[in-house]
């Protein structure tokens, strides 16, 4: 689903991020990103179920928001990527506009917890920030029927917790797949 820039794009933002862990560095001068197997998987999960209002809670230096955007560009969406520090925002920024999807992508530089209550009658939404705050910017989402939501790093940082509470939940189907560092899906059943 993906295109042979985009994925060179994301191989780059891996290869980075593969150099800088073995470096070392402390863990704040570390880009954390989305496995490339897990970005090739959301691009095909979003643009197949067709979500046309997007969005990402934690977009760092941007392996996930191409994803996202390459499929908000199929359905003819849009992706609002949400990302608390700037310098990995506008490096995003600058990818995806390098790469010709800035007509899909609306950047919010923030806190996500302010900015989630603006959001309404999602479609698809990737959680990938800090993992203490899954559970509750989970609940706080404005979903809309058949929505379906993507959690990064349950198998890596055994995310149960968060697993539990959204399968308690009557109205979701949701699985956890072996994916990159683990990814929980979970689908809101359509009306
Ligand atoms: C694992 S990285 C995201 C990787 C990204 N999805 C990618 O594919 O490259 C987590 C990011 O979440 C951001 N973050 C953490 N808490 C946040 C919050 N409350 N609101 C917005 N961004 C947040 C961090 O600054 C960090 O860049």
């Amino acid at each position: 689903m993906l295109n042979r820039l985009q994925r060179e794009a994301i191989a780059r933002l891996w290869e980075r991020k593969l150099g800088q862990d073995l470096q070392k560095l402390p863990q704040s001068e570390r880009h954390r990103n989305l496995e490339p197997d897990s970005a090739e998987f959301i691009c095909a999960l979003a643009a197949g179920c067709h979500a046309r209002r997007l969005a990402e809670i934690g977009g760092s230096s941007g392996i996930s928001t191409i994803a996202l955007a390459e499929a908000a560009r199929r359905s003819g969406g849009s992706l609002t990527s949400v990302e608390i520090e700037p310098s990995r925002q506008l490096e995003a920024k600058n990818t995806i506009a390098s790469l010709g999807l800035s007509n899909w992508v609306e950047f919010v530089l923030g806190d996500a917890a302010d900015i989630i209550p603006e959001w309404h009658e999602l479609d698809f939404v990737l959680l990938d920030c800090e993992k203490e705050d899954y559970i509750n910017f989970f609940q706080m989402l404005n979903l809309a029927p058949g929505a379906v939501v993507v959690a990064d790093n349950i198998l890596s940082h055994g995310l149960f917790d968060y697993v539990a509470h959204v399968r308690m939940r009557s109205d979701v189907e949701s699985i956890t797949l072996p994916i990159g560092k683990g990814l929980e899906v979970t689908r809101f059943r359509p009306r």
